[in-house]
């Protein structure tokens, strides 16, 4: 692996910098853009009054002081709870500031995108988008057309890190959910796609992917048990993006077989094992 390869590939802050800081708030936003992060990744979810926010779990029990489903709240119930405290820890400060453990909504993160000043990419997952048949990406391009992101080219990341379908736009959209992807490319086919991958079913192994889906995101364990996939996704012409490489020796298996992005709870130590820092 030369070391302009190694370079290229591109380092996406999973949640923020989740590991310092309280996952999905500004606090691990900010601190992913400090840390030099080429993209953002995200959570999104909606609310009860159909705002989309930033949160991973079906209900905001474990990142924030409150209780329930986030589709059941509205989101002045979400704005009323902490999401720092729960990371409070010895070693770790008090992230107890509402103006920046306080729940974020993905408009927000896109005006912190909009002012970083540098190229910046985003990594947008839709979360559950089933239950609201459609109205996820419905939403989510309203508000990317607003701010201007629906378009390749057009936005503060063009010219950020990597290359391929996915540095052609500030955006790409991420899912679990084929069905997702499906009418994110049949409504702004212009948008890149990532389809993320638990495990590897025959229909996949040759470098398939559902209908809309562009780029191929496997998590690390099928990196780890299947390395010849990657070099079949290549060989397919797609675009890999592994998810969630923590470890050191990961981020080695990664640069090794050549992938094309990493999605990291810590930008910072990948950035610097890659030699960019
Ligand atoms: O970036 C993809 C990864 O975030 C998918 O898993 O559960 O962390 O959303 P999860
Ligand atoms: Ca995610």
């Amino acid at each position: 692996m030369t070391q302009a390869r190694q370079r290229s590939i591109q380092v996406i802050a999973h949640r923020g910098a989740s590991e310092d800081a309280p996952e999905h708030t500004l606090a691990a936003y900010m601190k992913a853009i400090e840390d030099g992060a080429d993209a953002l990744e995200c959570d999104v979810r909606l609310t009860a009054d159909g705002h989309l926010v930033c949160v991973h779990d079906r209900r905001v029990n474990r990142t924030s002081n409150g209780r329930g489903a986030v589709s059941a709240l509205e989101l002045a119930d979400l704005a009323a709870l902490d999401f720092g405290s729960w990371k409070d820890s010895e070693e770790s400060p008090d992230w107890r500031d509402p103006g920046f453990t306080s729940v974020l909504t993905l408009e927000r993160l896109l005006e912190l995108v909009a002012d970083a000043g540098r190229p910046l990419q985003l990594a947008i997952e839709t979360k559950h988008p089933t239950r609201w048949a459609g109205q996820v990406e419905e939403r989510l391009l309203q508000l990317l057309r607003r701010f201007g992101l629906d378009n390749p080219g057009t936005a503060t990341g063009a010219e950020a890190a990597g290359d391929g379908p996915g540095s052609q736009s500030a955006v790409r959209i991420m899912s679990f959910s084929a069905r997702s992807l499906h009418r994110i490319a049949s409504a702004a086919p212009q948008l890149p796609t990532v389809y993320l991958m638990q495990f590897v079913s025959p229909r996949l192994r040759d470098g398939w992917l559902p209908a809309g889906a562009q780029i191929a995101g496997p998590g690390i364990r099928i990196v780890r048990n299947h390395p010849g996939y990657i070099a079949r996704l290549h060989r397919a012409g797609r675009r890999v993006h592994v998810w969630t490489v923590n470890e050191p020796e990961d981020v080695e298996l990664c640069v090794r077989l050549g992938v094309d992005a990493i999605i990291t709870n810590r930008p910072k130590q990948v950035l610097a094992q890659l030699g960019r820092s």
